[in-house]
């Protein structure tokens, strides 16, 4: 992976920063974009104090132009984009599906599915003009399953596994690869919200490994999806969740 360049969003911390260093790891020169400026540029210099090459851009998912820009300003750069995981996500408010208020709905569709979606669109664009490239796109177990109070946050992360299937199936003879990922209960901000007994409950009965992930289990997953050692690999939705989704 040494050569390449990705593009990472959300990854000021949690699953996107781990990724992102993990690319880094290999040789990958990352850009890291985030809304969180400060948190951005700390693993930005973590990166390069520890011999990777990383930058920081701010970019917001739910505005189209800000990643249409933030794309055109890393192919000016670099020439390139080998890369791009589409990370960025916000848990929103656990409520009953007939209390969402329309705001809360738009803001879970703008960030967790139409970011994604208007991602893929300016990453694709550009790696059909060099060649192609590889994108994972990070869902969630409630991709796949229902959701009890979080109806908006599962309806997003299905609609991010029908983008990456549909996406697939259009771009893979133009060598372009595009994988989903399904991480379980991992360790990050965003589960902070789930109460604890939820996750006790989870990480003690529903999950064979009887544990929750660390973020470094998803980031080594994630490579290798983006890597050439997943290069038959395509259109597939990969559940790093402990066994979760097995029963
Ligand atoms: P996190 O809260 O630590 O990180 C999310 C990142 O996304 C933050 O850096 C945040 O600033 C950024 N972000 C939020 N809104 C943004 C926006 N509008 N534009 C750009 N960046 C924005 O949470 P975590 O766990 O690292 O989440 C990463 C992804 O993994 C999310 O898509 C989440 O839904 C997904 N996921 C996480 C699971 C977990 O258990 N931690 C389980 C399943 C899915």
């Amino acid at each position: 992976m040494k050569g390449k360049v990705a593009l990472v969003t959300g990854a000021a911390k949690g699953i996107g920063a781990g990724a992102a260093k993990e690319l880094a790891s290999r040789g990958t020169k990352v850009y890291i974009t985030d809304i969180l400026d400060e948190q951005g540029a700390q693993i930005v210099a973590e990166i390069n104090a520890t011999g990777g090459s990383a930058e920081y851009l701010h970019l917001d998912v739910s505005d189209k132009s800000a990643i249409e820009q933030t794309v055109s300003a890393i192919v000016k750069q670099e020439g390139k984009l080998d890369y791009a995981i589409n990370n960025a996500g916000i848990g929103g408010k656990l409520s009953p599906l007939h209390d969402i208020t329309t705001a809360n709905w738009n803001r879970m569709m703008d960030v967790n599915l139409s970011g994604v979606f208007y991602c893929m669109q300016s990453e694709i664009k550009t790696m059909l003009t060099t060649g192609g490239g590889s994108i994972v796109n990070v869902s969630s177990l409630a991709g796949l399953n229902g959701v009890a109070y979080g109806a908006s946050y599962s309806a997003a992360k299905h609609g991010v596994i029908g983008l990456t299937k549909s996406a697939a199936f259009e771009y893979g003879k133009l060598n372009i690869r595009i994988n989903s990922m399904c991480p379980g209960f991992i360790e990050t901000d965003i589960i902070k919200d789930i109460p604890e007994h939820v996750l006790e409950m989870n990480s003690k009965l529903r999950v064979p490994l009887k544990r929750i992930g660390q973020v470094s289990e998803i980031a080594k997953s994630i490579a290798f999806l983006l890597s050439d050692d997943a290069s038959y690999i395509t259109g597939m939705n990969m559940n790093v969740d402990g066994g979760f989704q097995a029963g």
